[in-house]
């Protein structure tokens, strides 16, 4: 099985860490790669009791022998990635073996300025953003005026790059948000600072991986954000900037797409999300206090509440589709131990119409309204469970139910945060 994507199914946070972490761990995997997104993600790893978070970097970094890369599609921000690596070291975690695309686009100051400026301009009507600059560094990109990591390298036209960057925004940062000028000099000193470090790290991402996967090394495309928050396939405008689904890992690593043979959506048993915009099955009563209580959730990234609801088959089958899914990974089970009855979310009602997929418009998926089949709980604890044949009975029936409703087989189920609190459903 040499090139498995892992991806979020739902909104976030679903427990991709853990699972790249896993399978990492128990099968042999060569290379962990990030493709898009930056230093918004937060993923937790929980290896004997000990809790690690990583950002930028892949959650490749604590299996010792395994390569971690981060390619093209990733916006990159020095600063986060020498302060992650530098944290990692001191907490004991080997010298990790780390390469960096010369294509990946950098975040430098300016973009966190201008994400956070916007965010206040923006209201009521903000996005609820990490505030990490990953917005405006895309954005950069995309309008052809963003700086490359190969840049570094070159004082004289990385100059040239970042004059022609900030001028724009600096009319803008005075004129409309009434804040200081970003000084083009400093920036230029900013980045460079990081160049000798950087330079021996950095590779033609691509060609690396293209080339093991010709040598039948498995390499392993760790997301971050999630299906929902992609910036086509998401609830738009209320996303991230990038593509997190499956698609986005082809352009994000420069690997195409007849080469991918697994792709794995990780999904929680409840549905949580960040942040502004709509969440048709979220709960604004004791339930939602109670999920949030027990399943702990708190951003990774920004400390922030998440909001909790329960599962929603109709994303999931959306995700199973817009990602060709293989196989779910269905995590937090745990959680819902503590309810006697569980609903579940067949479908959408919405002005009176049932949908049984995601509607064609944001405007219908404001207004859907959940419809739910309400499943028997088990209640009774069973994080010490080790193999899924002893899950009690309606335990097993919720995950199988899941399962025939969701579009693809569940391979593994979540008990816990720890990497032995899994459970294979299908080997
Ligand atoms: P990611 O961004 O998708 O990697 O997920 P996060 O790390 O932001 O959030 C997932 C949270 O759930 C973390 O605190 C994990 O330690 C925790 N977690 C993952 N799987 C399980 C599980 O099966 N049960 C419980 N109780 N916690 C889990
Ligand atoms: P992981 O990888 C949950 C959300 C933010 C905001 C929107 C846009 O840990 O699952 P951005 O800073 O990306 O421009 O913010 O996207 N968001 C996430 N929510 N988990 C994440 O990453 C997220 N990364 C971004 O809360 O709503
Ligand atoms: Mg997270």
């Amino acid at each position: 099985m040499p090139a498995i994507v892992v991806l979020g199914a739902q909104w976030g946070d679903e427990g991709k860490g853990k699972a790249t972490d896993l399978l990492a761990t128990t099968d042999t995997i060569d290379y962990v790669v990030r493709t898009s997104g930056g230093h918004n993600a937060g993923h937790t790893i929980v290896v004997g009791g000990e809790r690690f978070a990583t950002h930028l970097l892949p959650s490749g970094i604590l299996t010792p022998g395994c390569t971690s890369v981060i390619a093209n599609g990733v916006v990159v921000s020095p600063e986060a990635l020498f302060g992650e690596l530098d944290a990692l070291v001191a907490r004991g975690v080997p010298e990790p073996r780390l390469v960096v695309s010369a294509n990946a686009h950098v975040i430098a100051s300016y973009h966190s300025t201008i994400d956070r400026v916007t965010e206040r301009f923006l209201g009521r009507n903000r996005i609820g953003t990490t505030g990490r600059g990953i917005g405006p560094a895309y954005s950069d990109k995309i309008n052809r005026v963003g700086i490359r990591v190969a840049d570094l390298f070159d004082e004289g036209i990385l100059r040239q790059k970042v004059e022609a960057a900030v001028d724009l925004k600096n009319h803008l940062l005075t004129k409309v948000y009434n804040r200081r000028a970003v000084d083009p000099a400093s920036v230029v000193e900013e980045l460079l600072s990081y160049a000798d470090r950087l330079r021996p790290m950095v590779a033609d991402t691509s060609l690396l991986l293209n080339r093991a996967l010709d040598e039948g090394r498995t390499v392993l495309f760790e997301g971050a954000q999630a299906t929902m928050l992609d910036v086509d396939h998401g609830t738009y405008p209320f996303v991230t900037s990038s593509n997190p689904v499956a698609g986005g890992v082809c352009t994000g690593a420069g690997v195409g797409p007849t080469r991918i043979d697994r792709v794995i959506g990780v999904i929680k048993a409840y549905t949580t999300r960040v942040g502004s915009g709509p969440f048709p099955t979220e709960l604004l009563d004791t339930d939602g206090e109670r999920l949030w209580e027990i399943g702990g959730e708190v951003g990774v990234s920004t400390g922030r509440n998440r909001r909790c609801g329960w599962y929603d088959a109709v994303i999931a089958r959306y995700a199973t589709r817009v990602n060709g899914l293989t196989d779910f990974f269905l995590t937090k089970l745990d959680v819902l131990s503590h309810w006697e009855r569980i609903p579940v979310c067949v479908a959408y009602e919405i002005g009176g119409v049932r949908h049984d997929e995601m509607p064609m418009t944001q405007t219908e998926f404001h207004h859907a309204t959940p419809v739910y089949e309400y499943l028997e709980g088990w209640g009774e604890d069973i994080s010490g469970v080790r193999s899924f044949a002893d899950l009690p009975k309606n335990a097993r029936r919720y995950v199988e139910a899941l399962e025939a409703m969701s579009g693809a087989r569940i391979w593994g189920v979540g008990v816990g945060p720890g990497r032995e609190q899994t459970l294979v459903v299908h080997g």
